[in-house]
């Protein structure tokens, strides 16, 4: 009898301990009102008072198996950057930025857009895929953490007072959404608090680090006077009569012009833009969102839209 009671004590115990472990309060969402608007606080995730953390935030909605199912193949014998991106990297580098609206703006359709819209330009930029490769053409995201083959080092001696090169340093193209230049490594060094100039290996050696940079540039204009790729996206930005006579509309598109301007927009159907429209629409269908979600033509994509910046070494110069 009195064994038996204690077996029962103990699971009683074990039974107190997970309900603990589960109330862990760092996953509690905290509530208060500022002003009559709620904010809340849900711990790592959306940390520090925001009204986006009141909502789901990304864990609720995009989990483990389907960032495997976006970057199926990015781990195969072939693939160039094996067992380097996981899932934890991108939802710990996303945490930083929910607070701000990053994948927990609107509803959660939106939501579920915005983090495949993200997703999409890492997928086409890493990819390693082509027409016949296995799992289809658009199966092979995060195949790559860096340019392979690199054809200079891409030191700008403009810059050389703000952005010195580091000797030796070379600022090929790295991370989710790539890098390239000293200026390009010094920026989001400064924004990150992370000395990147001196530094640029730093973005291939760590995938929270190249995820954060990459969410932060989706996150930044390239001017003032511009929208972030998030605010084209989420519908933050109101156009001006200019971006309106540019054929500049919140969407996908836009946030291709924010991205890379001259190089993928305004030169009509090119492969370039369809290739990362397509991988946007893939992942749409992958998260069960479904493509004809990604509205029309005009709003997915950027043939038409004058750029908002032209390619020069002093804006972004990727690949
Ligand atoms: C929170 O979710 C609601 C309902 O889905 C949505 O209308 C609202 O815009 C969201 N809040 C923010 C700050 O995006
Ligand atoms: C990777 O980068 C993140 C974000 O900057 C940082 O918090 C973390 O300490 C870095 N990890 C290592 C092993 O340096
Ligand atoms: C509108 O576009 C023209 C031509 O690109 C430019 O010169 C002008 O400064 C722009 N106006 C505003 C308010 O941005």
């Amino acid at each position: 009898m009195g064994g038996r009671n204690i077996v029962v004590i103990l699971g009683l115990m074990l039974l107190v301990a997970f309900h603990v472990a589960e109330c862990d309060p760092d996953t509690v969402t905290k509530v208060k009102k500022v002003d009559g608007k709620k904010m809340c606080d849900k711990g790592w995730e959306c940390k520090g008072w925001s009204i986006y953390c009141c909502n789901e935030t990304i864990t609720d909605y995009f989990q483990t198996y389907q960032f495997e199912n976006l970057f199926s193949k990015r781990n195969s014998p072939v693939a160039h950057a094996v067992g380097f991106w996981d899932y934890k990297s991108f939802i710990t580098a996303a945490a930083l930025y929910e607070p701000l609206g990053f994948g927990t703006t609107g509803d959660k359709k939106l939501k579920m857009k915005e983090v495949s819209a993200f997703l999409a330009h890492v997928a086409s930029q890493t990819s390693c895929g082509y027409g016949v490769a296995t799992g289809g053409p658009y199966a092979w995201g995060l195949c790559y953490n860096r340019e392979m083959s690199p054809s200079q080092s891409y030191c700008d001696e403009f810059f050389k007072y703000t952005y010195p090169c580091a000797p030796g340093a070379e600022y090929y193209g790295r991370g989710a959404l790539l890098i390239y230049w000293n200026y390009n490594y010094g920026a989001t060094g400064e924004a990150l608090k992370v000395d990147l100039l001196n530094h640029p290996e730093y973005v291939e050696q760590n995938a929270t680090l190249a995820f954060q940079a990459a969410v932060w540039k989706w996150m930044t204009p390239v001017k003032k006077s511009q929208p972030s790729a998030h605010d084209a996206f989420v519908g933050n930005w109101k156009p001006t009569k200019n971006d309106t006579l540019s054929k500049r509309v919140p969407g996908f598109g836009t946030t291709m012009n924010v991205l890379y301007g001259d190089r993928v927009c305004g030169q009509g159907d090119i492969d370039s833009m369809n290739n990362i429209i397509s991988h946007y629409l893939y992942f749409l269908d992958l998260m069960g969102v479904g493509r004809e979600e990604a509205g029309p033509h005009e709003v997915l994509s950027c043939a038409e839209q004058v750029p908002f910046n032209p390619s020069s070494p002093s804006n972004t110069a990727s690949s």
